[in-house]
């Protein structure tokens, strides 16, 4: 189900944002104004949700580092992540730990969460949480209060999992589950892009790409097989993939006009992988609700923009898009297609939408 709106706030640069989305949604600015910031609000509200808040925030240095570190009217601040789409309503607040586990000073400490359903004529608060404290809605309509203690560190979504007593919950969290993140894919000469890897079938590209031959083998086998050959031909005219196969290892290769030899992973360039990347990203035989890609363009050829356009256009048929780029080109093929691009600039450290 796609978002109508994204609310961050509290987070990096991101103080008090607002985004109204549509289907495919392209966002572009300067460096340092707060895309990236936006991307990551979206990637750790999904981290949240599979009980990995901590771990997420662990990775990029933690709590203190993530909070709003500009200006503040009053009080503490709190990082603040929420969502609506047709249905539901979600929101976490979190704040930096007081007492307690006094050595872990990087995580949060949720302050407040609370999930409503917003698909009938009035809203309903399913969850409420204020700090360890959590309501729930009982099958009688009634608030009743979640009798086992929470951690305080990840979100009550994450953690109310039984499917049975609270189906509305496992619904939120297995949309928020599918979403889906790619950001950089690496292309040095020790990537597990360029060797050759245990392949099972893959649906889903791994966030790393690492799995990319068993990937493209799956969509050739279970996917539109015609549509990636004819894409792989629109990048790079008169190529071919070449899935090596040999006791269960695969690695991705591709034949060239006037080579005799397919080339194998380790031969293909980096704006060559990292494009195969996306062609099995965006043609996965299991599309995902959303899907939230940071700067693709990344070492990818001004030629090569016009069909990731095309690429993109394709996949937002069956899913939302979130797409952060540099590439003036490809949000200008996006923009004439009819997406929505917001351009993002950053005043006094805040990041805002560019009128
Ligand atoms: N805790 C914080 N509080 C306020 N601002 C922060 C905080 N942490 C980071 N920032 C700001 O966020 C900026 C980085 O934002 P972000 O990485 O989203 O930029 P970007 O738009 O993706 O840029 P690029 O195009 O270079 O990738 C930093 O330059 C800094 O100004
Ligand atoms: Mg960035």
């Amino acid at each position: 189900m796609a978002l109508d709106a994204l609310r961050i706030s509290g987070y990096r640069s991101l103080r008090e944002l607002r985004v109204p989305l549509s289907g495919l949604n392209v966002f572009t600015g300067p460096n340092g104004c707060g895309k990236s910031n936006l991307y990551r609000a979206l990637l750790l509200t999904a981290a949240g949700a599979r009980g990995e808040l901590a771990k997420a925030l662990g990775a990029e240095g933690g709590m203190p580092s993530a909070l709003w570190a500009g200006e503040r009217d009053r009080g503490s601040v709190r990082m603040r992540l929420g969502f609506t789409n047709e249905n539901w309503d979600y929101e976490i607040a979190c704040g930096l730990p007081i007492g307690g586990a006094r050595a872990f000073l990087l995580d949060p400490l949720v302050k407040e969460e609370e999930v409503r359903y917003v698909g009938g004529s009035r809203p309903i608060a399913l969850l409420e949480r204020k700090n360890a404290s959590v309501w729930l809605r009982g099958e009688d309509g009634r608030r009743v209060s979640y009798p086992l203690a929470v951690l305080p560190s990840e979100s009550a979504l994450s953690q109310i999992v039984d499917p049975q007593l609270y189906p509305e919950l496992a619904a939120l969290r297995q949309e928020i589950g599918n979403w889906r993140f790619y950001h950089h894919f690496r292309t040095d000469a020790d990537t597990p892009l360029r060797r050759p890897r245990t392949g099972v079938l893959t649906p889903v590209l791994a966030n790393d790409g690492a799995d990319l031959a068993a990937a493209l083998q799956t969509i050739l086998e279970i996917g539109d097989g015609a549509g990636l050959e004819e894409a792989v031909d629109a990048a790079f005219p008169g190529s071919a993939l070449a899935i090596f196969q040999e006791r269960g290892r695969f690695e991705v290769g591709l034949t060239m006009p006037g080579i005799r030899r397919p080339f194998e992973a380790r031969e293909l360039s980096d704006g060559t992988l990292r494009y195969l990347c996306l062609l099995a990203a965006l043609m996965s035989p299991r599309p995902p609700g959303l899907l939230a890609l940071n700067e693709p363009e990344t070492s990818i050829h001004a030629d090569l923009l016009a069909p990731l356009a095309q690429l993109v256009l394709r996949a937002a048929e069956t899913t939302q898009i979130l797409l952060v780029t540099h590439a003036e080109i490809l949000a200008g093929h996006l923009e004439a297609a009819g997406a929505a691009v917001f351009r993002l600039e950053k005043v006094e450290g805040e990041t805002m939408l560019a009128d």
